[in-house]
């Protein structure tokens, strides 16, 4: 690309092997000859200019289906917090995104948090392939390390390299997902300068200007078409990690990411503490892109996707005001029809929302087997709930041999899984019956 603020005729170009402080080529800009290098110095903190900022209306497809399909998909361009107290998975969340996100170039930014955790990026993306284009993960990955034992002043450096780094591929037309961990380093660095240069200490002595920095920031994600070629388009998504301190988000570092931020992955303490991983909380968190997203789902995946999903989401509603219930009364209590709602809110916590970063199988997930997971465990739920309406009980219900069959989908890999589903599928039918009830 021409680097910035450069513009006129090609005088004379080489081609060739050269070192990045080679001249490549001469330009006549308005009489003046400018040499150009391979090498290019651009500003950081300055956005680079896009001719035009358009909606962002496709998905960025992370293979984990609590994002995917459940919650928030990020779509292209956009911007998602992940705030979350600490050991509730913010890390390994951004490392599964890195991994699996659908785009052409990740720049992963490692802003004050653990050595070790950039070393493991270096020695596991080697060994790992993008599904899209089979070819290893590292080749399309920039790393920028600036780990807590490196100076703070660098922490600013790292997120506005980062950023920068991501525009400039943006202008080459490609699709850019940017990892920031953790953001609350960045601001805690910003304090630490701004307390040195004894400026106005603001909220909880962060500067005044702290809400301003990080909107900033964020305003640089965006789908564009280029100032380079009219037509072309790119697009940076920004996923921002927050650490707020004692996982309060009422701090000022998170109030000021919400604000700018469409996405919001809440991860809870307590889920990751019963191992329910990834904790992102179903009931807290929100994506502000659902309804862009709607149409795309239902061109490209399946026309009754979001039907599922609310029906899904429901019943998660559901089961936390049934839990309350239970509490007073006892489950022993509960009405027939409303233990098969906790049933099948089970079933989608423990066999769709719960997926492991660490298992070969379930480390990533297509859209097509999300869909047809979410859709079978909603089957089985309907199919109970009518067979209790004819007199079943869900204490034998719950006996029924499908449900292995349910619980294993997981670990079904990602070619078997048509098959699999439609085994499944006729097994739910013939098993889950009134019948039972007199038969048994
Ligand atoms: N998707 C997941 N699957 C399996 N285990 C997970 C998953 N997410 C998190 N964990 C477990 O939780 C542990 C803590 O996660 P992580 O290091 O990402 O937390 P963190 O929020 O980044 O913490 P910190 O604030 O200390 O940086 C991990 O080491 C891992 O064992
Ligand atoms: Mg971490």
């Amino acid at each position: 690309m021409v680097p910035l603020g450069v513009s006129g005729e090609v005088k004379d170009i080489s081609g060739g092997k050269f070192r990045v402080s080679d001249t490549v080529a001469y330009l006549n800009a308005s009489g003046k000859q400018v040499e150009v290098k391979l090498k290019q110095s651009w500003p950081v903190r300055v956005p680079r200019r896009v001719l035009r900022k358009l909606p962002p209306e496709i998905p960025l497809v992370t293979g984990q289906r609590v994002v995917d399909t459940f919650f928030p998909p990020v779509a292209k361009g956009g911007t998602a917090a992940v705030p979350g107290p600490f050991g509730s998975g913010k890390t390994v969340i951004q490392h599964q995104l890195a991994k699996w996100a659908d785009a052409d170039i990740v720049v992963y930014i490692g802003c004050g948090e653990r050595g070790n955790e950039m070393t493991e990026i270096l020695t596991t993306f080697p060994e790992l392939t993008d599904p899209k284009t089979r070819r290893p993960l590292m080749e399309r990955t920039i790393l920028i390390a600036n780990t807590s034992n490196m100076p703070v002043a660098a922490r600013e450096a790292s997120i506005y390299t980062g950023i920068t780094i991501a525009e400039y591929y943006r202008d080459m037309g490609y699709d850019i997902a940017l990892m920031a961990d953790s953001t609350s380093r960045w601001a805690e660095a910003l304090r630490e300068i701004s307390g040195r240069l004894e400026e106005m200490p603001g909220e909880e002595g962060y500067p005044a200007y702290l809400g301003r920095r990080i909107s900033e920031f964020y305003e640089r994600a965006g789908n564009a078409q280029v100032i380079a070629d009219e037509e072309r388009y790119g697009s940076i998504t920004i996923v921002g990690a927050v650490s707020p301190p004692g996982g309060d988000i009422s701090e000022p570092v998170s109030q000021n990411t919400l604000r700018v931020t469409r996405v919001f992955w809440a991860l809870d303490a307590s889920l990751a503490s019963r191992r329910h991983f990834p904790s992102i909380n179903w009931l807290n968190s929100y994506s502000l892109y659902r309804n862009d997203l709607r149409k795309w789902f239902d061109t490209n995946l399946a026309p009754d996707f979001n039907l599922i999903y609310s029906e899904a989401m429901g019943t998660l509603q559901k089961e936390a005001e049934l839990q309350e219930v239970v509490q007073l009364v006892g489950y022993d209590a509960l009405p027939e029809r409303e233990k098969a709602v906790l049933d099948t809110a089970r079933m989608i916590r423990e066999d769709f929302l719960q997926q492991s970063a660490f298992d070969e199988v379930d480390q990533y997930c297509s859209l097509r087997k999300q869909y047809l997971m979410l859709k079978a465990i909603m089957k089985m739920g309907r199919a109970q709930t009518e067979a209790i309406e004819k007199g079943a009980q869900m204490r034998q219900l719950q006996s029924l041999p499908v449900r292995e069959k349910i619980s294993r989908m997981k670990e079904v890999r990602e070619e078997d899984f048509e098959k699999y589903y439609s085994e499944l599928e006729k097994e739910i039918e013939e098993e889950v019956r009134p019948p039972l009830a007199e038969a048994v």
